[in-house]
Formats: C-alpha cells, structure tokens, sequence
C-alpha cells in the first residue's frame, strides 16, 4: 500500500458474519490485527459498519428478516444486502453491531471516517412484506394525518379505491393494472426514508461516540430510487462510486455529470470518490478493460470536478466469490508484471503533489434542476408517452453545456437560485407550490430560465394543476400549452428557426414529444414545420420582471440544441472555462490564492493548447513548450494559476 501511496483504506464493509459470528459474541481480534498494522504503516481507515450483508444465522433464525417482491418473492440469503429495510430484527442486529464496533474503535488513532452500510438500496430498494405495510402505514400517518387526507391525496374515488380505515391501505404489492400513482410515489418516498432511517440508526450511535469522526454512505451517481438531496444532508462528507463503462463513448460525459451532482449534493463542499475500478469490472455482459491512461484521466476527472480524493474498488482481487474476476489494485498475478499495477502507483504518486487544491471549489454559474419527486414522478405508468426519461432530459442539456466547458451546478427547484445566471428545467414534471413560486420570482428578479416539455404538470400529490399547461408556469413563459403531441419511435417534425442575425432561416428537427402552444406575449423563436402543428411555435422566448424564461417544447436534435444553449449562455452571461479543441474537458478549481485549470484531453487525437499566461503545470508540464500545451489523448495538465493570472 505504502508503494501505491495509499493513505486511506475502507475496511470490512461486508464482514458482519466474521464480526458477530454469532448473534452478540463478538471477534474483534483479525479486525484489531489490520488497523494496528495500517496504524502503523501511516494509513488512515474508513471503517464500515459492516451492516450491508446481515450473516447467515440472522436470517436462519427470522426468515421474517428477508426481504419481499411487489409480486409476493421472497429474496433469500446467499448474496448480498438481504433484509427488509424495515425489519425490528436486522434494525437491533445493526444497533448491536454498529454499537460494539463504535466502542471498540473510537479512540484507534487509525479512524478518521465511518463507512455505514454500502450502497444502501443497491439491490433491494423498496420491501412490500407485511412489516413494510405497516410502517408504510406509519409514515402515511404522519404525512396525512388522517385516512381522508390519504383519500384526498391518492384520488381514491378513481375505480373505487376509497379507503375506510388504515388496515386496509398496503404497499403497492402486484396488481391486475396499474397501482394507484400516488400510492406509487408515496412508497417511493417511503421506501428511500425508510433506507434513510436504518442510515440514521447507525449515524446517530456513531456521533454519539466519535462526534469528531465523519460519518459517510457511499452514493451511486444518479440512483433513482433514493433522494440523495435528503440523504446528502445527513452526511458529513459526500461519497461516491462511479464505474464508467469503457465502450461507453460518452463515459467522460457521464462521470462529470455524476461528479457535478455529488459536488451539488454536498452544496459545492468537495466529495470523495469512494469507488472506481482500477480497471475491468465483473458485472457486465461484456467487461471490456480500461485503457491505458483510462482510470489515470477518470481519477483527475474526478478532482476536476470537486473530488478532494481518489479510492478504489478493490484492494487485493479475490480468489473465490462473486467478484473474482471484479479488478483490483493487487491482482491475482504478480504485481510487477500488471499494468494496472503500475497505473495505480503512478497515480498515488502524483496525488501526493496535488495537495493544494484539497478544500477547493468549483465556481459554476449555471443550474440544472434536479428533483428525485419529479423523477419518480414523471417515469410512472400510464402517461402520454413512457419515452420522457428523466436522466436522458438531464443529459440532453447536459450534454452541450459539458461540451462548451461550461460547468454546471445541480439544484433543486426550492434551493435559492439567485447566484446563477442561468438555470436549465429539464422536463420538472412534478413542482411544488413553493418550487414553482421560486422558479417565477427567480426570473422576476433577473435571472434566465430555460425550461423544457412537459414541466410543471403536476402537484406534489401528482394531481394535474389545472387551468392550462404549464399552468404555474404560463404567465412567466407568456405562453399557453394547448395539446400533446408524443411523437412515435422513429418520427421526428420539421422545425425552422429564425436566424435574425443572419438574416435566414436554418431547419432542424424534433424528437420524442411536440407541443401545440399559443403564445401569450413570448416571442417566438422556432416553428414547427410540418404535421398539424405547422407554423405553430416551437420555441419561445418571454421576458418576464428583469429576467427571461425560453421554453423548448420538443426534443431538439443535437445541433439545433447545442445552439440553443449556447445562446442561452450568451444572453445570460456564462462563459466556458477556456475555448479548447473538441474532446478536451476543461473545469477550474478556485483556491484562496489562485486556481487550477484542468485540461483533460476525452478525444482520440493529440491536441494542442495555448496555455493562458502564467500558469504552471502541477502534473509534470513535459509537454509545456512556447506556452503551447500538447496533450496526448487521455493525458490531463493541472495549470496552477495564482490570483489575477499572475504567475504562481
Ligand atoms: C459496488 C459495490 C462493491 C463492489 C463493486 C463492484 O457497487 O459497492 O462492493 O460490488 O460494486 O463493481
């Protein structure tokens, strides 16, 4: 490890059944042996609370513990992370655990972050087993008080779903058509607080005995069925896992975008990658290796975007189990000989100079807003079209803005906004009253929106809000949306823009939904240009108080968008980073005393770089020559630049 430059170990996330080998007797001795002997080579543990993978005798004793499909399925032991989050028994096992574990260690000098549980929900999301009901009950109580305040939000008078008493409402088990939707998101909501809670168990022992020692659970990117937003806050540090594919052509897109939400999460506080693959996984149909330089950029990439460090999955790569064939910074042959091997060691020694952007932040003047309701929300059953995803919506705006090497912020549509120049809603089908009022009196006041189809459609009950799409929206967008138009798999409409700067017209498409709108004081800035919606608005542009709202009512092609946010950015204000050649990721860190340019080079070809005045290489700066910077594909320059440009 110390050959790698490991300062930071995560230990025992999945040793319950070694550490309670049986139920309250406690071995503790193997666990003692490894921090002493990291203790003692200078390495620091981020010590799990090892209640991802309840052991054998748990469930051999109150199969009740296990968890249970909306069909009925019960999921039995033999992998991992089997339990009901709601379960007494795997809630006091925990307790139990977490308590001996706490008392143990709080005073080893090794300790410096708890790991709890390990990519809660990662498996089993949601339980529907009858002690889930009952809580569900339980937190429906509290949410509604009453059973007609349940009635009212669920819309029960639809088929005769009206309930009579709190006995009878259940988990959205299995059922001959679609579940009630508000049922639906309401244990969604539930089943991510009830994951939270079991978090919560385990924190609460934790920084009742070391309230110096940071307490995390390691995120996956945008993992749809937990809130992140709500579970950040709990957090002291955010940590994520991030396993890009390698045939991914876009992988270097994905990891910012994964990067920007867990600095957001954590309100621009640096993260922690938690978890990368020094090179292939073992999960996928096809495991295709990294390249070389491959986890070398995607581990700056990281920084780049906010990350104070670097951790892998795994250590020493395993000879039997599930994840044998899983990558690791040791693997099974000897290290001299492996590539990753030596990749690794690289990497840990060029850590080591990157000290001073630790505590950092990225400036971003842009926000994409984000909220885990909506997405649940909006991917529901039975809507005008199943083909608005939300994470795609996210991306398709994303997409030219990372391209542009303009750095965008996630937030919610409640967080206050007023610090951006321009916000970017992605298709928030769902907002609520308070979203909905910040979003207009955030244009009021000067700011620039650009909001996309089928937002604001819904309440925070998934109740349509009525009196004309987007109804909290159409005074501040000056437009009304009148109908609907999903379009087909492979069917696109014609749209004409109106270059006024050039004096003419250039055509794209549409994709996936069109909208029919009448504009009710908004300019318009594209028509459709064939079917019915013919010479209709497409795009529109309004100006409401000091500030502007844009609407996009269709999935622009690629072009056609990429134009429209870098317009967007024009009008608002937002610069890139820097202008470098296509492929090359360029994001700043700022630092009291200066700021870090990273240049990260995703293409397949050499490209060359004016270096801006005064900025020196923290990484090397072999290719520094003329103050041009050639950069090799997959090579990343970390340029020092102190206050004002001046030279460091
Ligand atoms: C993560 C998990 C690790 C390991 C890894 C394999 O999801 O936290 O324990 O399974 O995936 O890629």
């Amino acid at each position: 490890m110390r050959e790698a430059g490991v300062n930071l170990v995560s230990l025992g996330i999945f040793s319950w059944s070694r550490l309670e080998p049986q139920e309250g007797k406690f071995d503790f001795a193997w666990l003692d042996r490894i921090m002493n002997l990291l203790h003692e080579g200078g390495i620091s543990v981020d010590l799990a609370t090892a209640t991802a993978s309840p052991p054998p005798w748990m469930s051999h004793a109150h199969p009740e513990m296990l968890p249970v499909l909306a069909d009925g399925v019960r999921l039995w032991p033999g992998g991992r992370q089997h339990y009901c989050p709601s379960s007494s028994i795997y809630r006091d096992g925990t307790r139990r655990l977490v308590d001996a574990l706490a008392t143990r260690y709080a005073e080893h000098p090794a300790l410096v972050m708890w790991h709890v549980g390990n990519e809660y929900g990662c498996h089993v999301p949601a339980c529907f087993c009858d002690v889930s009901a009952r809580a569900f009950r339980k937190w429906l109580t509290e949410r509604y008080g009453d059973i007609a305040g349940l009635n009212r939000a669920w819309g029960t008078d639809f088929w005769s779903q009206r309930y009579s008493s709190w006995d009878e409402v259940l988990p959205p088990r299995r059922t001959p058509t679609w579940p009630n939707p508000t049922q639906q998101l309401d244990f969604m909501r539930f089943s991510s607080d009830e994951l939270l809670e079991c978090y919560e168990i385990e924190h609460r022992i934790l920084t009742e005995r070391t309230p110096n020692i940071p307490v995390t659970t390691n995120f996956m990117r945008f993992f749809k069925p937990l809130d992140y937003w709500k579970w950040a806050e709990r957090e002291d540090i955010v940590t994520d896992d991030v396993y890009q594919d390698p045939l991914d052509p876009e992988a270097g897109m994905h990891a910012a975008m994964a990067g920007d939400l867990m600095r957001s999460l954590g309100h621009g506080k640096p993260w922690l990658l938690m978890e990368q693959s020094p090179n292939r996984v073992n999960w996928r149909e096809v495991n295709a290796p990294k390249l070389p330089g491959q986890m070398r950029l995607w581990s700056l990439q990281a920084l780049a975007r906010g990350a104070d460090g670097v951790m892998f999955f795994q250590w020493r790569q395993s000879r039997a189990g599930a994840e044998k064939f899983h990558s690791a910074m040791v693997p099974h042959g000897p290290t001299q000989s492996s590539p990753t091997w030596h990749e690794v060691v690289q990497l840990g020694a060029e850590l080591r100079g990157l000290d001073a952007l630790r505590g950092s932040r990225v400036p971003a003047n842009v926000a994409i807003l984000f909220d885990w309701e909506s997405w649940w929300a909006l991917e529901l059953p039975s809507k005008p079209s199943n083909r608005i995803q939300q994470v795609a919506q996210l991306e398709a705006f994303y997409r030219p803005l990372f391209e542009a090497n303009v750095t965008a912020d996630f937030a919610r549509p409640t967080d206050d906004l007023s610090g951006y120049k321009l916000v970017v809603a992605p298709s928030l089908y769902m907002v609520s009253d308070a979203g909905a009022a910040n979003l207009a009196a955030y244009v009021e006041k000067g700011g620039n929106l650009l909001m996309s189809f089928f937002s604001g459609i819904v309440d925070v009950n998934e109740h349509i809000r009525l009196g004309g799409y987007p109804q909290p929206f159409v005074r501040v967008l000056g437009l009304q949306v009148l109908d609907w138009v999903p379009l087909g798999d492979s069917e696109k409409v014609a749209i004409e823009f109106a270059d006024a700067g050039k004096g003419s017209n250039y055509r794209a498409t549409g994709d996936i939904w069109a909208e029919l709108i009448e504009v009710h004081g908004a300019d318009v800035i594209a028509t459709f240009a064939s079917s019915h919606l013919n010479g209709s608005a497409a795009v529109t542009l309004n100006r409401f108080g000091a500030g502007t709202a844009q609407y996009v009512s269709t999935q622009l092609d690629p072009i056609a968008l990429e134009n429209l946010v870098r317009s967007a950015c024009a009008r608002a204000g937002v610069s890139p980073v820097m202008n470098v050649p296509a492929g090359v990721e360029a994001v700043q860190r700022d630092m009291a005393d200066g700021s870090l340019l990273f240049l990260l080079n995703h293409g397949a070809a050499t490209v060359e770089i004016a270096v801006p005045g005064g900025a020196v290489s923290l990484n090397g700066g072999k290719a520094m020559r003329d103050g041009r910077l050639h950069l090799e594909p997959r090579d990343v320059a970390i340029l020092r630049r102190s206050e004002a440009g001046a030279p460091a």
